[in-house]
């Protein structure tokens, strides 16, 4: 876990906004969105204005890539692996970070579950201190996975998981039954085990019991906390104080 941006934080100087980036996977339904949707609303950033914010969370799921006509024939029967790693455009989300940790403005676009597709709505990323990126395969790409700063993986029970994203998918991304189920059993779990559990070895943090563990999430917090009270003016200061503190002894 590096306390600070490296390469990026030397080539822009103090002054910049350049983020931490927190990576957070899991699999699919292991509660990624709800663990930040926690953290965001201990740190009191939810009820802020979008410009105002501090920490702000993107899903990587704004970076599936669009489908072919016949793909997304497939898609509409509940027959498109979206849990493969060639269902995401990976290079637009590395891009994308590449100009967060520049201390860029970025648009993300929002994803549209019952359409399968981008939809015509965005989000404005303003540059923050704190960027999460959560999704279930963050920590696959290399050069995407490199970024991050600090990587949280979310680890709960695949019953659970099930148990979980079947009425999910019912009630807020236009699926059936029969579809849901399907689909879980010929891409999802067998894509979750190919691809994005053998990328739990590379987090920092393991959080057992997703959005129930409120000491991990807590720890987390705490640990933001301290990065956002390292105000930009104040850290040279506190390296300087190092530094004469060292030479003297
Ligand atoms: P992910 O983003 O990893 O797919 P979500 O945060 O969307 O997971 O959680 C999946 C579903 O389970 C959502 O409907 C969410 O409200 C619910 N959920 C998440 N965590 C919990 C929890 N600890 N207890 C009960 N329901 C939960
Ligand atoms: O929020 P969650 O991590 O569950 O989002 C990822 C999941 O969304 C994947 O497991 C994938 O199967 C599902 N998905 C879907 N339909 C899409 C895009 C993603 O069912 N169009
Ligand atoms: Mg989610």
């Amino acid at each position: 876990m590096s306390e600070k941006p490296a390469d990026y934080s030397l080539t822009n100087g103090f002054e910049s906004k350049t983020p931490f980036l927190i990576g957070v996977a899991g699999g699919t339904a292991s509660g990624k969105s709800t663990v930040c949707q926690k953290i965001m609303e201990k740190l009191g950033q939810q009820q802020k204005e979008q410009t105002e914010r501090r920490v702000v969370c993107i899903s990587q799921d704004s970076f599936y890539r669009s489908l072919t006509p016949s793909e997304r024939v497939r898609a509409e029967r509940g027959q498109f692996n979206f849990d493969h790693p060639d269902a995401f455009d990976d290079k637009k989300l590395l891009t994308i970070l590449k100009e967060i940790l520049a201390g860029k403005k970025v648009e993300v676009p929002e994803y549209d579950y019952v359409t399968n597709s981008i939809s015509n709505r965005s989000h404005t990323i303003y540059p923050a201190d704190v960027v999460l990126i959560e999704g279930i395969l963050v920590f696959y790409f290399p050069e995407v996975r490199d970024l991050f700063h600090m990587k949280l993986f979310v680890d709960t029970d695949s019953d659970t998981r099930l148990a979980r994203r079947v009425p999910r998918d019912i009630m807020e991304r236009g699926r059936d039954l029969e579809q849901v189920l399907n689909q879980y059993m010929n891409f999802v779990k067998p894509a979750f085990e190919e691809f994005c559990l053998p990328t739990k070895k590379f987090a920092d943090v393991i959080i057992p019991r997703g959005a129930d563990n409120l000491v991990a999430i807590d720890l987390i917090v705490q640990h933001i906390s301290e990065y956002l009270k390292r105000s930009p003016t104040e850290k040279p200061q506190l390296e300087y104080a190092v530094l004469t503190r060292s030479t003297s002894v």
